[in-house]
């Protein structure tokens, strides 16, 4: 065992005696207040802060607290705000609600406050919360998740406020509890932050650098999963085509999918997120021959002028971009694309604008996210000169969103009419005649059927297609 590995699971088995002494804690609090105490986490961006909030679920959970959900907040003895710091309004969002929170503290003292996540690993975010927040309790970073048992410790036994932020790590904390959104799926993190630098993003500063997990840590983590029920998993990461190159060990992403194939009683694999200049031939290969990989490929656009993704960092043109469509189509001819493209990067020009649109007229995404660009303070495209008027962005953003749902509705008629595999998630909130549940290239399908469908992988005829989901029936 590595000095690395020898350290982390020393580091498991400490946090699990904080564990231990949080939960008599809670337990003595739970006894004053004559009910079970409740804790609410509430997850900002994208799928790794979702992963890492089922750890916190998890760890919470073991101490004694209920978790109960988004809505109830109020009400919660202990509320978390996992953050998200990738574009300007994400920040903007917590501390319009860490306002209202204040004042509910002010009549409810005992309430339990914790900050974690991305923002927190901003210097000038934690400084403000010191200053002007100073009823958040525990303030805790990317890095450090798995000590949450030894943060609240010390919270409960020194009754300050606690903040314990790490700029970097190279520890990955394995065997922590943690409990899952829904029984049948789950998110599995291969690797942890980024090297890219992609000169608009701050996730390397905020998630580190380049960590890939063992492959063998991911397998068993996948065994346990497919035993207790899970039947699709997703691969996470900020750019799972470098999985496993700086390991000691190294092996590629597309030998480790085809391991992860191999598990049995998972029916579906899908993976997030692809970087274009690193998606390698044989990864299009293992995807074309294996069925239970998905038939769908996130791959990040942000911009189709080649002058732009040179200034973005990005290492790709728009016509390496485009043949890497086209081979993937080639090989893989009913694949569902999907896409995030920034609208207003510093100096972006009509001509620029119109190179994006050209991409999306010709790829035809089944899909995409479109973002406006935010400055974010720290990445080198925030000083960059010429940075684009709001109007000019948003005129630029109202066209693309225009082209993009033309793409889609028309991509989305194509498969009107065709039987496809679903994996049914809920009964439909809105009618509870109807389960939904998504497709392969995770659209959402409604159609009739009961509780004893939640979790199966059934038939379903596609009957009408309307605009992002379809309306369908059992085949
Ligand atoms: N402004 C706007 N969008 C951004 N993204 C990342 N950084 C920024 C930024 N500064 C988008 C990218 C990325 C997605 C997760 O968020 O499109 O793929
Ligand atoms: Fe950000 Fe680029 Fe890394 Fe994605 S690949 S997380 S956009 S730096």
């Amino acid at each position: 065992m590595s000095d690395i590995e020898l350290r982390s699971k020393e580091e498991t088995a400490r946090q699990y005696e904080f564990m231990s002494k949080v939960e008599l804690i809670v337990r003595e609090m739970s006894g004053k207040a004559g009910r079970k105490l409740t804790a609410c986490i509430k997850t900002f961006g994208c799928q790794m802060n979702a992963r890492d909030s089922e750890k916190l679920t998890g760890i919470l959970r073991k101490v004694g607290y209920d978790i109960i959900p988004e809505d109830r907040e109020e009400e919660a003895d202990f509320i978390i705000y996992n953050t998200c710091t990738v574009r300007e309004n994400a920040n903007l969002k917590v501390y319009g609600r860490l306002g209202k929170l204040g004042h509910i503290k002010e009549s409810r003292p005992e309430l339990m406050i914790a900050l974690c996540g991305c923002m927190m690993q901003e210097p000038d975010v934690v400084e403000k919360i010191r200053r002007s927040y100073k009823f958040v309790d525990i303030v805790f970073g990317t890095h450090n998740i798995f000590e949450l048992p030894e943060l609240l410790c010390k919270r409960f036994e020194e009754q300050r406020q606690v903040i314990e932020i790490w700029d970097d790590t190279d520890k990955v904390v394995e065997d922590l509890p943690a409990e899952r959104k829904y029984s049948f799926k789950s998110g599995v993190n291969i690797m942890f932050g980024c090297n890219n630098f992609c000169s608009y993003c701050i996730v390397p500063y905020v998630r580190g650098r380049e960590r890939s997990r063992k492959p063998e840590d991911i397998i068993a983590e996948i065994e346990r999963l497919s035993a207790d029920g899970v039947k699709e998993i997703m691969l996470l990461g900020q750019n799972v085509n470098s999985y496993g190159k700086n390991l000691e060990n190294p092996i590629s992403f597309a030998k480790l999918l085809e391991e992860v194939c191999k598990v049995e009683g998972i029916e579906r694999v899908r993976f997030m997120t692809s970087h274009p200049k690193d998606l390698s031939d044989e990864l299009i290969e293992v995807m074309a021959k294996n069925s239970k990989i998905c038939n769908h490929l996130h791959l990040p656009l942000q911009s189709g002028s080649s002058r732009v993704l040179k200034e973005m960092n990005r290492h790709y043109t728009k016509e390496g971009y485009l043949e890497l469509v086209d081979k993937l189509r080639a090989a893989i001819p009913d694949i569902a694309l999907t896409t995030d493209i920034i609208v207003g990067f510093p100096g972006e020009t009509e001509e620029d604008f119109l190179e994006t649109m050209d991409v999306v007229e010709r790829v035809e995404y089944d899909s995409a996210f479109t973002f406006i660009y935010s400055k974010r303070t720290g990445t080198p495209a925030a000083k960059m000169e010429d940075q684009i008027p709001e109007d000019v962005i948003k005129d630029r953003f109202d066209r693309l969103l225009k082209l993009v749902q033309e793409k889609a509705t028309k991509k989305n008629k194509e498969l009107e009419g065709k039987t496809l595999p679903v994996l049914v998630e809920t009964i439909n909130p809105q009618d509870s005649s109807l389960v939904s549940g998504r497709l392969e290239n995770n659209s959402m399908v409604h159609f009739p059927g009961d509780v004893s469908l939640i979790g199966q992988v059934v038939d379903v005829k596609l009957c009408e297609a309307k605009g992002f989901y379809y309306l369908g029936s059992r085949a």
